[in-house]
């Protein structure tokens, strides 16, 4: 049984028959570990009481918008922030067309407007109206926003027709709520990652590298892949296995990266710039080996295009990941990076510390971000990297809710 340990549902219940289903929901979800609190609709108290609804969840059940005293408990705003799940349940189509339309006349339909968090919808009704062109509109609509429609199954209907539109069993239900959990959370969400060191001709024989082994960015690309995200890592020359699941790119020099990043980055939502890029490239590469003629040799070198801050600046851009390698003023540097890259998030090492970093198994991380900043601590790469797609994915659904 899938678990909702120390998960909070606000559970909306809108005027349908079904709703006489919805105490029975809050028990199974409860019975999951779940702290459940109700919503209902002026609809719905003409079906079921909010004695019954409070009696099942433990909670006062709130109904109203403008109730002073619960507003003074929890305001609305902060119940939609308290929720890691909504889930209306029913969820009728009156109801379905004023979420469609941003309506926010009632407690449930602000709360659902105010919120942050995933959205689930359970819709039942009767199959004609299930069926009707505006419902299935209002439905495209919410599916488009990310809002989850759970059901609805078909069978006999309490108005006595057979069809679409019924409320899932409650135990059914509750295992769908759990489930979305536990689904992958990049699911269809396209990642491109750089990795390892680049290399810079000078001649048919000499280059210019660095000392990254490209562990960092394979096991990026791998967590990615892990959580469902369909990924394609841009690898300079790394001696590691490409990750399971995961398109590899091989490239050797600044500029294939580049080119190789911007071939994949078209409907990428996200990208992570893990690369030890080089930073300049000789400005002449010899057609033929440099031979040892004098006592002393300059080489000129030129500045390579930068990858990060070019995906940084395209539009429709998606979201930016970049890392610093720094010796000193780990976090000052890596905010000012961050600004001046115009990226999303950035991920600093300290390479001066021994056994971290370029080229060691392990790694530790201080994240940050315009608003705010984690520290993950010392830990193999693999974990670290784990760590790191969890609080990628905390910034960008929330940002991508922001923007929807
Ligand atoms: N990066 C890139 N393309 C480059 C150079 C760097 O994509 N040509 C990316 C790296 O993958 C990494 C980040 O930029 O995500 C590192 O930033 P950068 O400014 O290059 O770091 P440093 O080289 O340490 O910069 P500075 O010398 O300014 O500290």
């Amino acid at each position: 049984m899938n678990t909702l340990a120390q998960k909070k549902l606000l559970v909306g219940v809108t005027g349908g028959i079904a709703a006489y289903k919805s105490p029975d929901l809050v028990r199974r979800l409860r019975e999951r570990g779940a702290e459940v609190r109700v919503v209902m609709t002026a609809a719905a108290r003409e079906f079921i009481t909010p004695l019954t609804l409070q009696a099942v969840s433990g909670q006062p059940v709130r109904t109203d918008l403008f109730d002073p005293a619960a507003e003074a408990a929890m305001g609305h705003i902060e119940l939609a922030r308290w929720a890691d799940a909504i889930v209306v349940a029913p969820a009728t189509a009156d109801f379905i067309a004023r979420l469609a339309h941003g309506r926010a006349d009632d407690l449930l339909s602000t709360v659902c407007l105010a919120t942050r968090t995933r959205l689930l919808v359970a819709p039942a009704m009767n199959q004609q109206m299930w069926a009707a062109a505006a419902t299935q509109a209002n439905v495209e609509v919410l599916r488009q926003r990310g809002v989850r429609v759970l059901g609805p199954d078909t069978g006999a209907q309490a108005c006595g027709e057979v069809g679409p539109g019924r409320l899932p069993a409650p135990d059914e239900l509750a295992a769908a709520i759990a489930a979305q959990f536990t689904a992958p959370r990049f699911a269809g969400v396209r990642v491109v990652v750089t990795a390892g060191p680049t290399r810079e001709p000078v001649d048919p024989v000499r280059y210019i590298t660095n000392r990254s082994s490209g562990k960092m960015g394979y096991a990026v690309a791998e967590a990615f892949a892990g959580a469902g995200a369909e990924v394609t890592l841009v690898s300079g020359p790394a001696q590691l296995p490409a990750p399971a699941g995961v398109a590899l790119v091989k490239v050797e020099t600044a500029e294939e990266m580049a080119a190789a990043v911007r071939a994949a980055i078209d409907g990428a939502q996200v990208f992570v710039g893990a690369a030890a890029v080089a930073d300049y490239r000789p400005a002449e590469v010899a057609g033929q080996k440099i031979k040892k003629t004098a006592e002393t040799m300059t080489l000129a070198l030129t500045r390579t295009p930068d990858i990060l801050a070019s995906v940084a600046m395209r539009t429709p851009r998606p979201f930016v990941v970049g890392f610093a390698a720094e010796t000193e003023r780990i976090v000052e540097n890596a905010r000012t990076k961050l600004e001046r890259k115009n990226l999303d998030m950035i991920a600093a090492n300290d390479v001066s510390l021994p056994g971290l970093g370029f080229d060691s198994e392990e790694n530790a991380l201080r994240v940050i971000w315009k608003t705010g900043e984690a520290n993950l601590p010392a830990a193999r790469k693999h974990e670290l990297a784990r760590g790191l797609v969890e609080l990628i994915g905390d910034r960008y659904f929330e940002n991508r809710v922001e923007n929807s």
